[in-house]
């Protein structure tokens, strides 16, 4: 059984994300997918097999849902700017610079109609931009991501309307590098 994680930061507290965007994103829209991984497990739990096709692409439609809400809303809630340390030296190493990466990653906005993620991929043990569509088209196997952009519709339509931009650069505005360089030293043992 899965529960829901709560916010890990003052709703009201981020800048150009309001209260009620981030509240009903998390407590509508991320609950829905925590609900639905939970009621397939039920259903496989209890063997019935019969619409197994069906089961398994929600199972990972919810349960990829569920878990990049996890990712996106566990680094909300900083002061944005850029980030520091190894991660910023892993940054410049795969990309060239953080601008580099930035431009990569600005553009992926664009093509993704689901997600734009930044990922540790065990392949070459470096970092890339993935875009995906709703929650698990054009994901890579062997990759963790460690940042995620919601580019939804839900994620921003309250506040913004139409104006993916303004939301774009809200998101980064409240970014904690922090909780992303963690979860890069998590995937990478501190080891590329
Ligand atoms: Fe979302």
């Amino acid at each position: 059984m899965h529960k829901k994680k709560p916010l890990k930061f003052d709703p009201a507290s981020l800048k150009g994300i309001s209260k009620k965007q981030i509240t009903l994103h998390h407590d509508k829209h991320y609950a829905s997918y925590v609900e639905g991984k939970n009621k397939i497990e039920k259903v496989l739990s209890k063997e019935k097999l019969d619409h197994i096709r069906e089961l398994k692409k929600s199972e990972s439609h919810n349960g990829s849902g569920m878990y990049l809400h996890e990712v996106y809303f566990g680094h909300l809630g900083g002061k944005g700017g850029k980030p520091s340390g190894i991660l910023m030296k892993k940054l410049k190493k795969d990309f060239g610079s953080f601008e580099k990466w930035k431009r990569e990653f600005m553009a992926c906005t664009g093509a993704a109609r689901g997600w734009v993620l930044l990922c540790f991929d065990w392949s070459d043990c470096r970092l890339h931009n993935y875009a995906v569509d709703f929650h698990d088209e054009g994901a890579v196997w062997g990759a963790a991501p460690i940042m995620a952009l919601d580019m939804w519709e839900h994620a921003y339509y309250l506040d913004y309307g139409p104006d993916k931009k303004k939301y774009i650069e809200a998101f980064f505005r409240n970014i904690n590098w922090k909780k992303i360089e963690e979860a890069y030293e998590r995937y990478a043992g501190q080891k590329s």
